[in-house]
């Protein structure tokens, strides 16, 4: 169909594909009996005093709009959350934005920074969301190939390579989805330095920052004269299960957090309200249901690696977020043909490499935040599926 001789579908929607998560997620919907893997989302529910702090501020009709940026006393929780973990100063009422989780704080800080042409830099393989909100932008994604050898980490070197007149921006996500990869300090350090003699600006998703095992996650803005150009996002949709309740937040310099309030005020105007105050009970009393979480996911994620080299599929240590990245290259398939005959054949769902990127071609990523014993029921399944295609 066209209109006046034209496409329906803007040019910029059309430069997307839909995202390969949910290509695959029709799949698994259709097939019964499946062991998901696939889904990045923590399979506990909520800790029961955030909900109740939601279920109780409905019942006392706090049902209304509230300002832009998003609650005053949500905006300084976070500030003080911020500031006893990082030692990072962000003032509650011009350098935070309280967002329709870090989905939206992406998609509004490509919105605020970019111009057409513009270039962020980015490591393949990385978070689907990364390329898209980029490119729908208006801005043009350039990719830096990771590898496992290099423990999938952004080689500051490589950045630099590609930092031509239109760089705007560095992209990063780490903790890394899909790899679990965690940059190093030293290396952050060096990539702060490149972006400091470019001028580039950085966007740091540390969605996962909470989640990380046997290592310290190193926060961007914390960098030597990082914090007035990092745009750091955060949420609560992994480290306190709360993925639906779709909250998170943006932390950058006054004029950066002005400009992204500005579109966010005519586009979604504020997060939701019990969301909010589910963030504030999650950020004043959430703390021990953070790290018992992570206890438990550590466990799992050495039940899955150790699980996965068993059957025969080399894995990267992930230290951090909650996913395996195993390599399936022996076995001759593609990710996508992988992950489409496991899920036929022995019903587990995971999610084939190629879906974040080139670079993940080769590999599936692997969920592990699912109870031990459907961990270890798939990696049986799988491992069956190994042997019988042996080459
Ligand atoms: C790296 C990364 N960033 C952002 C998101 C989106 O998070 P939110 O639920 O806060 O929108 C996800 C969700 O899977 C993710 O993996």
């Amino acid at each position: 169909m066209s209109i006046k001789g034209l496409g329906i579908s803007s040019q910029r929607a059309n430069q997307i594909a839909p995202s390969g998560i949910r290509k695959f997620f029709d799949l698994i919907a259709s097939t019964e009996g499946v062991i998901s893997l696939g889904v990045g989302e923590p399979d506990y529910s909520t800790p029961w005093h955030i909900r109740e702090a939601a279920i109780y501020s409905l019942e006392k009709g706090y049902t209304m709009y509230t300002s832009n940026a998003g609650m005053p006393e949500l905006r300084r929780q976070l500030s003080g959350y911020l500031k006893d973990n990082f030692n990072l100063s962000y003032d509650p009422d011009t350098e935070l934005l309280i967002t329709v989780g870090v989905s939206e704080a992406l998609d509004l800080a490509t919105r605020a920074l970019l111009d057409p042409g513009d270039e962020v830099i980015m490591p393949d393989p990385h978070y689907v969301s990364y390329d898209a909100c980029v490119t729908l932008a208006g801005g043009t994604p350039i990719m830096v190939p990771t590898t496992e050898e290099g423990k999938f980490e952004l080689s500051p070197a490589a950045v630099e390579a590609k930092i031509t007149s239109k760089t705007k921006a560095i992209l990063i996500g780490y903790p890394a989805n899909p790899t679990g990869a965690v940059m190093s300090k030293e290396k952050l350090a060096r990539l702060a330095e490149i972006a400091r003699r470019h001028q580039l600006l950085v966007i740091s998703d540390e969605i996962y920052g909470r989640l990380v095992y046997g290592v310290k996650h190193t926060c961007f803005a914390t960098l030597p004269e990082m914090k007035e150009s990092t745009i750091l996002l955060g949420g609560f949709s992994k480290a306190y299960a709360m993925t639906g309740w779709r909250i998170g937040y943006a932390a950058a310099s006054k004029e950066i957090i002005g400009t992204m309030a500005k579109i966010h005020q005519y586009t979604i105007m504020c997060a939701p309200t019990m969301a909010q105050v589910a963030a504030i009970e999650a950020l004043k009393s959430g703390e021990s249901d953070v790290v018992e979480m992570v206890e438990d996911y550590n466990r799992r994620r050495l039940v899955m690696v150790k699980g996965l080299k068993d059957i025969g599929l080399p894995c990267f240590e992930p230290k951090g977020a909650f996913y395996a990245f195993p390599s399936i290259k022996s076995t001759g398939m593609t990710s996508e043909e992988f992950a489409e005959k496991l899920l036929r054949e022995e019903k587990v769902a995971v999610v084939p490499g190629n879906a974040f990127g080139q670079c993940g071609e080769g590999y599936i990523r692997c969920c592990y935040a699912t109870s031990l014993a459907e961990i270890e029921e798939a990696l049986l399944r799988m491992g069956r599926f190994i042997k019988k295609h042996k080459r």
